[in-house]
């Protein structure tokens, strides 16, 4: 019995070494299982980015600055046609007739306001009426690309408007070219504008309401003045310094300049 004992714990040399092997061997198998199980469970979860719906989700994340690194600030701005305004901006509530919008190309909903004119409908698009919002809400439109918006969504509902053409692109001393001047709305943008240095005349700018500093100016009449606000002319910046002021503000604050300095439009 004791001898059958002793045969059962006494191991041979091979099964010393064997069962070392399987004890080392054992631990080294589970760590390798583990690893391609985690690598396996990594790999599922890697994005697929080759899949149309991802790619566009990737386009979509990028988008607003790919567009800002597009947009060049000094380049000149190029007005849109009537049809890329109307796909950019009034389409949103043209095209199906939100809050109760006349729909493109539908001429019950169309004739009657066609019958305004072609220019009430352009003021009613650049100042707003009722939902309608001043510019279809695009503070950034010029008056032209409104306008040619408003022909183009009227001609497709059968009226014949002609859409306006580019406003003769810096033709700077071309006298005449300037833009209507609406004194009365100028007074804002000579507030948020040009007053810094025509309230107080800042680097001898002709102070606002001066009728002796503006009198000389002023006989240039209102193209050439409105020409070398736009422009710049020795001290005074290129319209104040604001690149970005429309051109039809720049008119207006011209324009309230002009009449509250003692001259006439
Ligand atoms: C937020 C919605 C909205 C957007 C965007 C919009 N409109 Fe309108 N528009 C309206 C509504 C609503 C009316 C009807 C207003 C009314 O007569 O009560 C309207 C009416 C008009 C009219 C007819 C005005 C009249 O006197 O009968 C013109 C013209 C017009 N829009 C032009 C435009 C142009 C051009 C754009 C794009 C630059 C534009 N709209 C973008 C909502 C919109
Ligand atoms: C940084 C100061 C400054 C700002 C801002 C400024 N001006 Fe002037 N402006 C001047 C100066 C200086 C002159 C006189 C230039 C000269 O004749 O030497 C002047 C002259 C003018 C003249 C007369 C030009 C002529 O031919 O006699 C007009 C018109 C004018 N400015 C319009 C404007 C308008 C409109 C704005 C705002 C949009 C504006 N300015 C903003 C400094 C400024």
């Amino acid at each position: 019995m004791a001898d059958s004992h002793a045969k059962m714990t006494q191991a041979t040399p091979q099964e010393i070494i064997i069962s070392v092997l399987a004890g080392l061997f054992a631990p080294l198998v589970a760590i390798v299982l583990i690893v391609l199980l985690v690598l396996s469970i990594q790999d599922k979860h890697q994005p697929d980015t080759t899949s149309e719906a991802a790619q566009k989700a990737t386009l979509d994340r990028i988008k607003p600055f790919a567009t800002l690194a597009a947009v060049d600030a000094n380049a000149p701005k190029v007005e849109k046609s009537g049809k890329e305004v109307f796909e950019a901006v009034c389409t949103t509530c043209h095209t199906a007739g939100a809050l109760g919008a006349p729909k493109f190309e539908n001429k019950g909903d169309w004739g009657p306001r066609i019958s305004q004119g072609y220019d009430t409908l352009i003021k009613h698009a650049i100042e707003g009426i009722r939902q309608m919002p001043p510019r279809g809400g695009d503070a950034d439109l010029s008056d032209t690309e409104v306008a040619r918006a408003v022909a183009y969504m009227a001609n497709a509902a059968g009226a014949k408007f002609k859409e306006p053409e580019a406003a003769a692109p810096a033709a700077p001393a071309a006298a005449g070219a300037a833009p209507k001047a609406d004194p009365a709305k100028g007074k804002a943008v000579y507030e948020a504008n040009c007053a810094a240095c025509h309230a107080t005349g800042v680097a001898g700018a002709p102070k606002m309401g001066d009728k002796a500093a503006w009198g000389p100016r002023v006989s240039q009449g209102y193209a050439t003045l409105y020409s070398h606000a736009l422009n710049g002319i020795r001290a005074m910046p290129a319209k104040g310094g604001n690149a970005a002021l429309p051109e039809a503000d720049l008119a207006n604050a011209v324009g309230y300049l002009m009449t509250e300095g003692g001259g006439k439009l």
